[in-house]
């Protein structure tokens, strides 16, 4: 039975089909599935701390109420993603115990500070838009609920690229000193960005498989020559150089060659010794146990809702 079970699943990868979460699934696709979903999610909540840092700071309150909006947006991307893992048989409470206790990742490129307020705008313009190079890709997951997560939430990333681009076209038609906190802003952000998309493909450990499960639909490689592709112009049409004088187009490829990002950094960050790595995971951790209380008072409502037969 096993292995008709293994052929139906086969069968239904090879026809694109979509696994949902109650058929069967080889336990490998539910362990690399659980592994990538809670560290999406765990991205999108620790997302919410360099930007939140600057809710208190915004020039004007139209900045704030879109930074606002932009940071809630980043708690509901990880309410969807949880929910999605816990089609997969865990617990969001779980997950978050593994990320506060290192057994979990997140993505790197939240592990390095936001300086001024123009990061706000380069993380809009270059993080959310690898992410939604990243993401598109991912609504067409063999995994249902992830990929149906990821259809809204990729709608979403788009307001938070056009914002961001938005906010650095008015501060480059600002002050020379504005546009020099751009500049030193694209700069800092620019390496961070490429290695959201992960080592390159000869050190991917699991990009072959995920890509037999239709998990991933391209490599690590390919959608991050895809994203420098479209920032390149991006950041022509600003008016900011791009920190890389290997940068330049080659007709004969069809795209931008580019120098190679610094591995070791990408590998100690991803070991915890980046700028920010130990505050962002400490302040995920007091998040949790301050609102520890909440939960409890909401698990002993509902236990007496269920007593009286409300629930
Ligand atoms: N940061 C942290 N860890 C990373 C990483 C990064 N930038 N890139 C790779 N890794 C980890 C992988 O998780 C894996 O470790 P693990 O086996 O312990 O999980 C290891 O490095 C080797 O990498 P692989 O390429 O073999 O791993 P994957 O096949 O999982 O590819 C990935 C990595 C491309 C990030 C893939 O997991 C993925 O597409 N994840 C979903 C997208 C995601 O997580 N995006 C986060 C971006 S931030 C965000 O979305 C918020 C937005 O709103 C701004």
């Amino acid at each position: 039975a096993e292995r008709e079970l293994q052929g139906h699943f086969e069968d239904k990868i090879a026809r694109d089909q979509r696994v949902e979460p109650r058929d069967w699934m080889p336990s490998g696709y539910r362990e690399t599935l659980v592994r990538q979903i809670a560290q999406h999610a765990h991205s999108e909540i620790i997302g919410m701390q360099p930007e939140g840092n600057w809710l208190t700071r915004a020039p004007s309150l139209r900045r704030k109420a879109i930074l606002l909006a932009k940071v809630q947006d980043e708690a509901g991307h990880g309410l969807y993603l949880y929910s999605a893992a816990e089609t997969l048989g865990v617990d969001r409470s779980e997950l978050t115990g593994k990320l506060v206790s290192g057994r979990q990742k997140y993505s790197s490129i939240f592990n390095y500070p936001t300086l001024t307020f123009a990061d706000i705008g380069v993380i809009g313009w270059l993080v959310d838009g690898a992410a939604i190079v990243n993401q598109v890709p991912l609504c067409r997951a063999s995994y249902g609920p992830y990929a149906r997560a990821m259809i809204r939430i990729c709608k979403e990333e788009s307001f938070h690229q056009r914002q961001g681009y938005e906010l650095l076209m008015t501060m480059m038609s600002g002050t020379a000193k504005q546009r020099a906190m751009v500049q030193d802003a694209t700069d800092r952000w620019w390496w961070p960005s490429l290695m959201m998309f992960g080592p390159p493909d000869g050190d991917s450990p699991n990009t072959r498989q995920s890509m037999e499960w239709g998990i991933k639909r391209h490599t690590n490689d390919e959608l991050r020559q895809k994203f420098v592709d479209m920032t390149v112009p991006q950041a022509e049409a600003l008016g900011v150089s791009l920190p890389d004088s290997g940068l330049v187009w080659n007709s004969e490829r069809g795209h931008y060659d580019f120098s190679e990002p610094d591995w070791a950094e990408f590998r100690r960050v991803l070991k915890g010794g980046g700028p920010c790595n130990t505050q962002r995971v400490e302040r995920r951790r007091s998040a949790h146990e301050d609102g520890a209380w909440v939960r409890e008072a909401a698990a002993a409502h509902a236990a007496k809702q269920a007593a009286r037969g409300e629930a």
